[in-house]
């Protein structure tokens, strides 16, 4: 197949998306050419928000599979689509539904939080849905009796329920991007430039999350670097977040946190970035990988989703 150049799959993106109504959701994990052609750029809850509420008949999600299955969910009316259907999320597959289901009946009588990297089966089987933006008030939200499963993620689960206090038991997954941050050399850039402050996303291991001096989700961090008066950052959660901050703060210096082993120097996911632009053309353009869910499902999933909705809506998040 003949490749074209980059404007020129951009203008044919431009050209389809036009024909056929349809919006470009993408994370902020993104490459940076396509997070500059998406309609809307954002984490995973101002992405699940967008693609509940909009006029498009077609959604392309630039992001993986997970956000693609809440976009479906959301929106079941709607045709999503996904430019590569491989593009996963180690941190979903750490958590299998027939293992899922069994610790749920392992520890009867919680109520079970999920982070939102889950297949819409882990959703289904959930009785609220959180995001790394809201995890801690969702489950402040809950009654301080009510005991609490919180799956899939090892890391922010503990920090959650180092923050809240309250009795939670935490499925033992993990985001290989997240999982990687070498402390070592966290500290030895931390050596070089005194005055940088290391910026942190909570999916990162507590010695990382120990010396960090800010946490949050990646618009969490992103408003942190624009609000904060140091000039220097270190980042540690996926590289392609320093697009944004970089564009937004053209003055400031940030530093990806090295991985303990990488070619690029840098955390890249991988599932993330089989997204491209040839790939969005096509995907345009044929309408296919499109994200197909059972409806009984998507009724169960939508359900926890909703509930998570409802209380961010609430809390102005
Ligand atoms: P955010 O919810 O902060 O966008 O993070 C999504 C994610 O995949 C983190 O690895
Ligand atoms: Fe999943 Fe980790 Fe990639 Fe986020 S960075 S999509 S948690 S594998």
């Amino acid at each position: 197949m003949k490749h074209l150049k980059a404007e020129e799959y951009i203008e044919g993106i431009n050209k389809l998306r036009a024909e056929k109504n349809a919006i470009i959701l993408a994370h902020y994990y993104q490459t940076s050419d396509i997070q500059d052609i998406a309609d809307f750029v954002g984490d995973s809850l101002a992405l699940s928000q967008k693609a509940a509420s909009n006029e498009a008949d077609i959604i392309l999600f630039a992001g993986v599979k997970f956000m693609a299955e809440t976009a479906k969910i959301l929106a079941p009316d709607k045709k999503i689509l996904l430019p590569d259907i491989n593009a996963g999320c180690s941190l979903a597959d750490s958590c299998r539904e027939e293992d899922f289901k069994k610790f749920i009946d392992d520890n009867p009588g919680r109520t079970v939080v999920t982070y939102v990297n889950t297949t819409a089966e882990i959703k289904a089987l959930s009785d609220i849905i959180c995001t790394s933006s809201n995890a801690i008030q969702i489950v402040e939200s809950l009654p301080e009796k009510e005991k609490i499963i919180f799956a899939p993620d090892r890391n922010l689960g503990n920090y959650v329920l180092n923050k809240t206090g309250r009795d939670i038991i935490v499925w033992n997954g993990a985001c290989h991007v997240h999982e990687e941050f070498s402390l070592e050399a966290i500290l030895k850039l931390k050596n070089e430039y005194t005055d940088a402050k290391l910026i942190v996303h909570p999916e990162c291991e507590l010695p990382v999350r120990m010396v960090a001096d800010y946490i949050g989700s990646t618009s969490s961090l992103l408003k942190y670097s624009k609000t904060d008066s140091a000039k220097i950052y270190i980042i540690a959660t996926e590289v392609g977040i320093i697009h944004q901050m970089q564009k937004e703060n053209p003055d400031k210096k940030f530093i990806p946190a090295p991985p303990k082993d990488s070619t690029c120097g840098c955390s890249e996911c991988n599932f993330m970035k089989l997204i491209s632009l040839e790939k969005i053309y096509n995907c345009l353009k044929t309408e296919a990988p499109e994200i197909d869910l059972d409806s009984e499902i998507i009724i169960k999933a939508r359900k926890p989703i909703i509930r998570m909705m409802e209380i961010s809506k609430k809390l102005g998040l």
